[in-house]
């Protein structure tokens, strides 16, 4: 079993031992999995080159951690309970066993299409249980998943595909969302005439509306599930093979391919899970996010999974069809945890109290946020009225590229402190440097938060292009892993994250690069250059804010144009892309090298007028029409 800490003075025990003796520490914990063969070094890393190995030689599967593992004492239990997206569908359970089964013929299914290990295999898939079967089936025979999440276009699916390359793509006929329908066959098809290297789809039928079946290349799930064989054994796969590959955005250029690795990756997802959670046997735990997203690849089926924990799948959105849908199900199923974002939190607080303050859910031990900095009253709203006062928040601050929970309560443990992640897990070394690399120490002290010390979860490479990887994490301060946040250390030596400080935006704690937005507005035609920066947003964290620079356009059609650009966005990215104001200017602050100063951008959008030193600027007259034009869209029409 992982070990367990449950006390504050087990906590700094650990933590300290995990300082003294890191390969001790990781080594102690790896042991408690199911290894086909032993590893022969725990680790060898060097953040110059960069390269990190964990478990040396080790041979495993992690599906045999989730099942083999598991089935003889849990092969009954709830493995995963799939909430549908409207209530008066039934919810459908999977015990171990069953999950087990399922994973298993969908794995022969694969191998029966020549999926080999190494093989990429895209899912874009709506959150249907299909989509857990996937992702498990693919590595019990070792070929590596890109999840796509399906709020993503035709465009963005195709990126990924072609950078993947892809040879399998499994989606749905449809997906529901609300009281929306999601047209996921229509978007594929779409994505397919301009990715080449899948060679099959495989489509689940969700919806049951038309779809287009080429019958060379698509083939339905259900019939392929119907004859495949009942058994797939494992591949054996070495502890440094890929798992997956997920997506995200960086602040240059296009999407990066984070790539995750088998040993590290699993024995990380699953001692966080189980501390950060305080995850009990027969506890029933939610995580609302999506499975397109590292949160639920992590804490919705991986941790979980590996701990023989019930973990809850919910295909909706939490107001659909009333602003209660969470409650409702934290009632029905008995949750005991509960983990969700900010932006979900701010969202529901928005409803009024009405609608949460009617159920007791009187089951819920721990609650959770992650993906963005959550504002006190958020928090307040969240421990008083889903809490009830008793529940302690685990305010949990991670990323794609670091598999798991970095800093977080302990949820009991430690004490919380509205804001906070807190402190760092056992084994996590964060340092604050300032903007010339020097560490800084102490307390009450601010500054770019890195780590100098590796991690098993820690992504080991970009897929296809380590040279990226090591400029985006470890060049700009040389010898550390660089989160890309800022970060405050308190009196207590709390932490505090402060957001990104780099291109990359928050929004709803979906994560954004600039660039790619600003790659999208140019695409128009009458666009002649753009330049996006994150503005406060009640509800979102952040918004998007769009200065554009369209010298053609006709005088009268700013909203025409306005429309026309949001809907390129969304066509292009995603809607949770689209800009929440764009602002058309005659051009941008630019230094003498040509650079745009985004930090004049941001102010304006922040209402600050205290721009720093603007006497490298080429064009600082442009300053005041930026601020005036900003002040007549938001204040002055308001
Ligand atoms: O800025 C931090 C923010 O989300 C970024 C990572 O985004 P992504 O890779 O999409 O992963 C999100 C889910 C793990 C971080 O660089 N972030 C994440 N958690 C927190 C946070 N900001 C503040 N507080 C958090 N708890």
């Amino acid at each position: 079993m992982i070990p367990k800490i449950s006390t504050l003075s087990g906590y700094l025990h650990e933590y300290q031992k995990s300082l003294a003796n890191p390969v001790g520490f990781w080594s102690n914990i790896a042991e408690t999995f199911y290894w086909r063969k032993p590893w022969t070094k725990t680790l060898e890393w060097d953040f110059k080159d960069p390269k990190v190995t964990w478990f040396k030689d080790g041979k495993l599967n992690i599906t045999e951690n989730i099942f083999e593992r598991h089935l003889f004492l849990r092969g009954n239990q709830t493995a995963l309970i799939w909430e549908p997206n409207n209530p008066d569908e039934a919810h459908r359970s999977y015990t171990y066993r069953e999950l087990y089964e399922e994973v298993n013929k969908f794995a022969g299914v694969l191998r029966s299409l020549g999926v080999q290990k190494g093989d990429r295999v895209a899912i874009y898939l709506p959150m249907i249980p299909e989509l857990a079967i996937a992702m498990l089936a693919c590595a019990r025979i070792g070929a590596i998943h890109s999840i796509v999440f399906a709020g993503f276009s035709a465009k963005a699916l195709a990126e990924r595909n072609n950078d993947a390359q892809a040879k399998i793509l499994i989606t749905a006929d449809g997906g529901y969302r609300g009281n929306k329908i999601i047209p996921l066959k229509e978007t594929s098809d779409e994505a397919l005439q301009m990715s080449q290297s899948i060679e099959k789809v495989i489509v689940v039928k969700r919806t049951g509306q038309d779809v287009n079946m080429d019958k060379k290349r698509d083939v339905w799930w259900h019939d392929l599930m119907k004859n495949a064989p009942q058994k797939a054994p494992a591949e054996i796969m070495d502890a440094e093979d890929t798992l997956f590959i997920l997506y995200t955005s960086g602040s240059t250029g296009k999407p990066k391919g984070v790539l995750h690795t088998t040993g590290g990756y699993m024995v990380y997802a699953a001692y966080t899970f189980k501390n950060v959670f305080q995850y009990r046997p027969n506890d029933i735990y939610f995580c609302a996010a999506d499975i397109g997203w590292i949160t639920g690849h992590s804490y919705i089926i991986y941790g979980p999974l590996l701990e023989g924990a019930t973990t809850i799948m919910f295909e909706g959105i939490p107001t659909y069809p009333q602003p209660d849908r969470y409650w409702q199900i934290i009632e029905k199923h008995q949750v005991n945890q509960f983990y969700t974002s900010p932006t979900a939190i701010r969202a529901l607080l928005a409803q009024g109290e009405t609608w949460v303050d009617k159920y007791e859910m009187n089951s819920l031990r721990v609650l959770g946020t992650v993906g963005e900095p959550i504002n006190e009253e958020a928090w307040h709203w969240y421990h008083d009225h889903v809490g009830k006062g008793r529940c302690p928040i685990v305010d949990t601050w991670w990323q794609t590229e670091t598999g798991g929970i970095m800093i977080s309560p302990l949820a009991g443990i430690i004490p919380t402190k509205p804001a906070y992640a807190t402190l760092p897990l056992p084994g996590i070394r964060p340092v604050i440097v300032d903007n010339d690399g020097n560490k800084i120490y102490g307390k009450n002290v601010e500054g770019n938060l890195c780590i100098e010390f590796p991690w098993p979860g820690m992504a080991r490479s970009l897929w296809g292009n380590h040279e990226r990887y090591k400029q985006a994490y470890f060049s700009t301060f040389p010898g550390l892993y660089f989160t890309g946040d800022g970060v405050k250390r308190d009196e207590d030596g709390y932490y505090r994250i402060l957001g990104r400080i780099d291109d990359v935006i928050n929004v709803s704690g979906h994560r954004l690069g600039t660039a790619e937005i600003e790659n999208a507005l140019n695409e128009h035609p009458l666009v002649a250059e753009s330049a996006v920066v994150g503005m406060p947003h009640p509800i979102k964290g952040q918004g998007i804010y769009a200065y554009v620079v369209a010298p053609d356009k006709p005088d009268n059609l700013d909203d025409e144009l306005r429309n026309s650009l949001v809907k390129a966005v969304a066509k292009l990215i995603s809607p949770i892309a689209k800009p929440d104001q764009i602002q058309f200017v005659s051009g941008l602050p630019k230094t003498r090298s040509g650079k745009i100063m985004r930090r004049i951008l941001r102010k304006i959008v922040e209402g600050s007028t205290d721009f720093g030193d603007t006497s490298t600027l080429t064009n600082p007259e442009i300053v005041e029409e930026l601020t005036e034009g900003y002040r007549k869209l938001n204040i002055d029409d308001k």
